[in-house]
């Protein structure tokens, strides 16, 4: 038997809370312990995939092919630092040019069986709402990794996600889990952040991943050079932020 990919997917519908950062740099940590893996572009803005370096507008065909008219998924995958499934902007129009397809909810989950025994994980990036492009990420997905940046606005999203979790284990994929919380661009220096992060744990105890990652420019300045902070600044601290991550969650096992 062939074993099957754990599929991860990022999502929070904050905005700017470090979901593509950390499904790129979480997956370069995973690609470079050995495993084979697969980003999977959900977000219309193409941020994922334009941070390896891959031009959104140069692309004949992308995940909104795979969504909407059943392309194998494999021939909008480009191999990088990981394999990437493409997107491009044509994917905010997947959301409307679904809602008349039978079973629109699970079109990714069924693209995605074609090439789970190719990889061992496949992160999958959502843009920044609760619509139809992250619910078929949820759908696809065994675990969710909920990167959350640390202020108190954030919190109340985060309850949204939780209900909307509820709805798709009810109706949907009755074996999705949160796999933890990630707290992203930490300011160590601010009394709010330290405060934030309390608040995280009172609220949400042992499912806040002990790995944190501090707001560096690097994080800025990789995506520019179509590169992972692991490649672009190896031996950072960044870079190893998400190493720890990595062992986190390879160290948590089962799914
Ligand atoms: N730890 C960090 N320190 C500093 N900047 C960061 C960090 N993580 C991410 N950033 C930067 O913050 C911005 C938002 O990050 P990112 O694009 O990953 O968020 P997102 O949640 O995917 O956003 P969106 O909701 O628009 O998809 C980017 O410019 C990114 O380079
Ligand atoms: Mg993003």
């Amino acid at each position: 038997m062939t074993s099957r990919a754990k599929v991860i997917a990022f999502a929070n519908q904050k905005g700017g809370v470090a979901k593509t950062t950390t499904t790129l740099n979480l997956a370069a940590a995973f690609a470079e312990e050995g495993h084979r893996v697969l980003c999977v572009d959900m977000d219309p803005q193409g941020n994922l995939t334009m941070s390896q370096g891959i031009d959104p507008d140069s692309l004949e065909r992308s995940m909104f092919d795979v969504l909407v008219h059943d392309l194998p998924i494999r021939e909008v995958i480009r191999s990088r630092e990981i394999d990437v499934a493409c997107a491009s902007i044509d994917l905010a129009g997947a959301e409307l040019a679904m809602s008349m397809k039978i079973g629109r909810e699970r079109s990714l989950q069924k693209a995605l069986r074609a090439v789970e025994g190719d990889y061992d994980f496949i992160c999958i990036d959502t843009p920044p709402s609760l619509g139809l492009l992250t619910i078929n990420a949820l759908t696809a997905a065994h675990k969710v990794i909920v990167p959350v940046q640390c202020e108190y606005l954030s919190m109340r999203g985060l309850i949204q996600l939780q209900n909307t979790l509820s709805m798709i284990r009810e109706n949907l994929n009755p074996d999705v889990d949160i796999e933890g919380i990630l707290p992203t661009l930490v300011d160590t220096r601010t009394i709010h952040a330290k405060e934030a992060i309390e608040i995280l744990e009172e609220n949400f105890g042992d499912r806040v991943f002990a790995s944190r990652i501090k707001k560096t420019v690097r994080f800025a300045e990789a995506p520019v050079r179509g590169m992972s902070v692991l490649k672009y600044d190896p031996d950072g601290m960044a870079a190893q932020s998400y190493r720890d991550l990595a062992k986190e969650v390879l160290s948590n096992g089962q799914r």
